[in-house]
């Protein structure tokens, strides 16, 4: 395992050896020390980017794209060391960890093929004496900062399409799993990637990040993290006016309607909610059941989330590990208290489970009814365990309770009736709408929200976007002779 930085293609310490240490967040074990960089290895990143960027501007889409896709086959073929190496890291279970590889192998196929097929478009002249071209071009050097949640698949998120439209990147993976960064970056050496193309930098995320921004030379910053940091970042990156794109915080509603399959929705529910012990932006946040299935509902889920087994991640049959740190601990346990102060009703869990040799961030998948908007957790990402359930009476409520939110990341609904599946997906003021289902993340869709969830989107054709500047060109030619 490496856990030097990866910088115009060496592996290097900071400058001044300063180290961190990474954790496993299950039992506070130190897994490895790496380097605590600051600006000026930032800024060496953005060097090694810059001047990377012509050849890898002017390589030929198919060579990058047969790079991207050597890339996912590496990802592959390491699948299960690559898995043990993020539940170390961020102690989700292994089997998430397996999907979350393939997940970010995914993301190399796609923008592979996506790369290929962009082109140049000719633009109709409208009857005057011109050619008109769209042109796409690569933004050119790009940061990117990436989360603790999916370490390894939300760097190859953002890495893939930007090599894949001739981008070069530096990226600063979160304080917390660094590692599964680090080994994407070996990943992408082993692949053939030339120097300086990707760059990955850990430590001081406020100088790293202030040095990305003042630099002139990054054009383009992509986020996944909270809105808080969100909206400091878009402050900070008005100067040089750095695009970005941001996948921020969710509120995500879960809406059942009477007319829902039952069990398909105590499924998906409990697949969405507790996916990574509840730490996603997509995760069910606020869970609407129409009245008269609010008590066959509740109890199902509740018997379902008290037989989760909870553990470490790499105990095969886990189903849930711990929580990232103490403080992620701390707003589950605020959340639960103001939800029981304001008279709701706990049904299962409620706190913390001891588990043999482990810290105290084992948070027992927690169910409560009879929750309503003045909650905490209906007001507040909880990025934890815990379904906060509430009754709603018509398909209108049910839509403003919804929508009653600045965040728009994602919505599910459950129904039977196309016509009501279709008529409030139209309504939901969100970015991705669940259909019966909570598993909607998929590389080759467009993963991004509305509002105060950010903007931009990733994965699929759209998330090159990002990465992308259209040049239009206008060529006067002469009018043919009548
Ligand atoms: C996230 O939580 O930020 C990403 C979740 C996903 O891609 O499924």
């Amino acid at each position: 395992m490496e856990s030097r930085n990866f910088i115009d293609g060496e592996w290097v310490d900071a400058r001044d050896g300063a180290t961190m240490v990474v954790r496993d967040p299950a039992d506070d074990a130190s897994l490895a020390s790496v380097p605590r960089c600051g600006a000026r290895e930032a800024t060496a990143c953005v060097d090694a980017a810059q001047r990377a960027l012509g050849a890898w501007r002017n390589t030929p889409a198919p060579e990058r794209a047969n790079l991207l896709r050597r890339v996912a086959d590496i990802l592959r073929v390491r699948r299960d060391a690559l898995a043990a190496l993020i539940t170390s890291e961020n102690g989700k279970p292994i089997e998430e960890s397996k999907g979350e590889v393939s997940y970010a192998a995914d993301y190399f196929v796609c923008a592979a093929g996506e790369g290929e097929r962009l082109v140049e478009e000719t633009i109709d002249p409208r009857g005057r004496p011109f050619a008109r071209r769209a042109t796409p071009e690569c933004l050119g050097v790009v940061a990117a900062i990436t989360p603790w949640n999916f370490p390894l698949a939300m760097m190859a998120r953002k890495t893939a399409p930007a090599l894949a439209t001739g981008c070069t990147q530096v990226v600063k993976p979160a304080e917390a799993t660094p590692l599964s960064a680090l080994a994407l970056g070996g990943v992408l050496h082993e692949a053939g990637l030339p120097r300086g193309v990707v760059n990955v930098v850990t430590g001081d995320p406020q100088a790293i990040s202030d040095a990305w921004l003042r630099d002139g030379r990054v054009r383009g910053l992509s986020f996944t993290g909270s809105t808080a940091v969100g909206k400091d970042l878009m402050r900070r990156a008005a100067d040089q006016v750095v695009r970005l794109s941001l996948e921020l915080g969710g509120l995500a509603p879960l809406i059942v309607f009477e007319d829902a399959d039952l069990d398909a929705a105590v499924e998906a529910t409990v697949a969405g909610k507790f996916r990574c012990a509840g730490q996603t932006c997509i995760c069910p946040n606020r869970i609407l059941v129409a009245r008269p299935l609010v008590q066959p509902f509740t109890r199902r889920l509740a018997e379902r989330a008290a037989a989760l087994p909870l553990g470490r991640g790499a105990t095969p049959g886990t189903r849930m590990g711990p929580l990232i740190n103490d403080a992620a601990v701390e707003k589950v346990r605020r959340h639960v208290a103001d939800a029981l102060a304001r008279g709701g009703r706990l049904l299962c869990g409620g706190a913390t489970v001891p588990i043999a040799g482990g810290c105290d961030r084992f948070f027992a998948p927690t169910v409560i009814t009879e929750v309503n908007a003045r909650m905490l957790c209906f007001r507040e990402e909880t990025f934890g365990p815990l379904a906060p359930v509430a009754a709603f009476d018509d398909e209108a409520s049910a839509l403003g309770i919804a929508n009653d939110t600045p965040y728009g990341l994602a919505s599910y609904i459950f129904t039977r009736d196309p016509s009501r599946a279709q008529r409030v997906t139209a309504q939901l003021r969100c970015g991705i709408v669940g259909v019966n289902t909570c598993l909607v993340s998929d590389a080759t869709a467009p993963f991004g929200g509305w509002g105060w969830s950010g903007f931009g989107r990733e994965g699929g054709r759209w998330g090159l976007d990002e990465y992308l500047s259209w040049k239009y060109s206008c060529h006067a030619v002469e009018a043919p002779h009548s």
